[in-house]
């Protein structure tokens, strides 16, 4: 364990644990975007940003991703902060200006409108759903691409594959933005991604008749589990 103060407050914290981690424990909150418990974190949006001072030095750092040390100070409201956390907001703000959970972080800031204009885009690249695909569904459909020669981050996106892709609706699920939807008609899936719509076939329930999930989701996990395939010919409201 070390030991560290948050806000002048003295917290133990588990060696290896992250500063956001640390403050959780204390009842400290500090606002986030790309963060999940579940998924690795990488610091991109920036909206967990805090002020650290290690041997007399200030600097801003994002407590997602940043370890505890024994002796660490932290401030998580300090002018500096604030500020930070808003260029952030605001710079989220101006590509997304409708997404409930930016306008809601903005609120939390008194930032009614961002002092700049920038290209709108549905996607923030918080990279929610390449994680989410890749550590917890363990199918990589999803991936980050930054475009052009320079590998421009303006020009970058996130891609789904269709091949890959079974359809499970993690990545809608996860996407803070509502960049990704999920709408199933019938007997199909349609989910609508920024790089394009994907389609795909439902399982019918043979009791209800009810379609119920995509088929290439339902084989994959078959296959993985190694499952008799006829546990999926009807839905979980018609099991035993
Ligand atoms: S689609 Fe959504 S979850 Fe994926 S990177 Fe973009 S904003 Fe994040
Ligand atoms: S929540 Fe930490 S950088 Fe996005």
């Amino acid at each position: 364990m070390v030991k560290l103060a948050i806000d002048d407050k003295v917290v133990e914290a588990e060696g290896g644990s992250t500063i956001l981690d640390a403050a959780n424990k204390a009842g400290i909150h500090i606002p986030t975007l790309c963060y999940h418990e579940s998924l690795s974190p990488i610091g991109s949006c920036r909206v967990c940003t805090v002020e650290v001072i290690t041997d007399g030095t200030s600097s801003l750092t994002t407590a997602c991703n940043y370890l505890v040390g024994e002796g660490l100070k932290v401030r998580t409201n300090s002018e500096k902060v604030v500020e930070a956390r808003r260029l952030a907001v605001e710079l989220l703000l101006a590509q997304r200006p409708h997404s409930g959970r930016i306008l809601e972080l903005a609120k939390k800031l008194g930032i009614e409108e961002p002092s700049f204009t920038l290209k709108q885009r549905e996607c923030i690249l918080c990279e929610l759903c390449v994680r989410a695909c890749h550590e917890i569904v363990g199918v990589d459909a999803v991936t980050f691409v930054a475009k052009g020669i320079d590998r421009d981050i303006d020009e970058a996106a996130v891609v789904h594959s269709l091949e890959k892709c079974i359809g499970c609706d993690s990545c809608a699920y996860i996407c803070p933005t509502e960049a990704i939807t999920v709408e199933d008609v019938r007997a199909t899936r349609i989910i609508s991604t920024p790089s394009g719509k994907m389609e795909f076939r439902l399982k019918q329930c043979k009791v209800c008749g009810k379609y119920w999930a995509p088929e290439k989701q339902l084989d994959y996990i078959v296959e993985k589990w190694h499952l008799e395939p006829e546990i999926f010919d009807t839905c979980p409201d018609c099991r035993d």
